[in-house]
């Protein structure tokens, strides 16, 4: 196994780069099925075997579905779909979890599922806990393989952890811009052996060449959902002309290595601790960056790096302090 792989659990081994599915559910450009089914076989085929999606991720369920039915059979083993599980806060009861387990796996066309990554809105609503207790039950019944969580902040994973519940990762937002995670959640996984996913590690594309040294963007000019939601944080990080500063540090190391903007911003995180694996959107059969994202693995970033990133950051707002702790931005 070499650098570009790791083993999430005993008997699930990911690539470290994960190709996202939010990119299909609609608001990241029209995207035509066939298309998007031939451009998952190309990732697959790039080594890119790791699916993230999610049962409100439009119908991302059923292209794995159909991607798996095209899939040779000896290739079948070698790729992974980690879904998600993202109900509307209400009781949560064996038979209602269950029904939507089902229709993951329906949908996805497999006989369990990877793994579940369990999101909750509302905290306030206890039930969460029976969504952990029965998604357990299902896991002993052979329906879901392990378990894991996005967007949940250390206090809950705290109470959850203790319960005894077994938690494989938890999915969140983190990036060279984004470090609240260090803050809590990274010690603390680090303590009880929780993997991170990360997401939002390119902004939605911000962090590329692309946007080096252009003007400030118009709404009109976030044409995804991904470019919207992270124009924002720059918001709240601390501007477009900080954010310029901060693109031009890191263009200036890519230089040195002969590698690309992205691939410094994915390799600063996936060097974190606790870090499995970062998840890159992918906007099936509209762009791909694959041939570049393969060069992460090649990268190796020195001090020298590190400490130019942290002197344009350390200029910024305390997203932690403005925010709150991971996932406080859906709450
Ligand atoms: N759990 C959650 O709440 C949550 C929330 C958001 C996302 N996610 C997951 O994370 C995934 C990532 O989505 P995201 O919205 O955070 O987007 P992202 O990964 O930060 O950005 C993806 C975009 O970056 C650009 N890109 C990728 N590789 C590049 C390269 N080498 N050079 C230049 N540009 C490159 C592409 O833009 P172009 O297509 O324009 O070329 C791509 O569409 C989602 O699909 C989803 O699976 C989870």
């Amino acid at each position: 196994m070499n650098d570009s792989k790791i083993f999430l659990a005993d008997n699930l081994s990911i690539s470290r780069i994960l190709n996202g599915m939010w990119q299909v559910s609609g608001s990241h450009g029209q995207i035509n099925p066939e298309s998007a089914i031939l451009d998952m076989l190309e990732y697959h085929k790039f080594g890119f075997t790791t699916w993230d999606l999610a049962d409100i991720y439009g119908p991302a369920e059923s292209y794995i579905g159909e991607f798996r039915k095209r899939l040779p059979l000896n290739e079948l083993e070698k790729s992974q779909a980690l879904t998600k599980f993202v109900p509307n806060p209400g009781p949560m009861t064996k038979s209602i979890v269950e029904y939507y387990v089902d229709q993951s796996l329906h949908n996805m066309d497999v006989d369990s599922l990877d793994l579940l990554q369990f999101h909750w809105w509302d905290y306030d609503n206890p039930n969460y806990l029976n969504a952990i207790d029965n998604l357990s039950k299902l896991q002993v019944d052979g329906k879901i393989k392990h378990l894991g969580l996005t967007n949940f902040d250390t206090k809950r994973i705290k109470i959850i952890t203790e319960k005894g519940f077994k938690l494989v990762s938890n999915q969140v937002q983190y990036s060279i811009l984004d470090r609240r995670p260090e803050k809590l959640m990274v010690p603390f996984c680090q303590k009880y052996g929780i993997h991170l996913l990360t997401y939002g590690t390119l902004l939605g594309g911000f962090l590329s060449e692309k946007y080096l040294g252009s003007p400030e963007p118009h709404r009109a000019d976030l044409t995804t959902a991904s470019l919207q939601k992270y124009y924002k944080m720059i918001e709240a990080w601390g501007g477009w002309s900080l954010f310029q500063d901060l693109l031009y540090e890191i263009s200036k190391i890519a230089k040195k290595y002969d590698s690309s903007i992205a691939n410094v911003s994915t390799k600063f995180i996936l060097d974190k601790p606790t870090v499995a694996g970062v998840i890159i959107g992918a906007r099936l059969g509209i762009s791909e960056h694959r041939k570049d994202n393969a060069n992460i693995f090649d990268l190796h970033l020195d001090s020298q790096d590190y400490d130019m990133l942290n002197s344009i950051t350390s200029k910024s707002n305390d997203l932690f302090a403005v925010i709150g702790d991971c996932g406080n931005e859906y709450r």
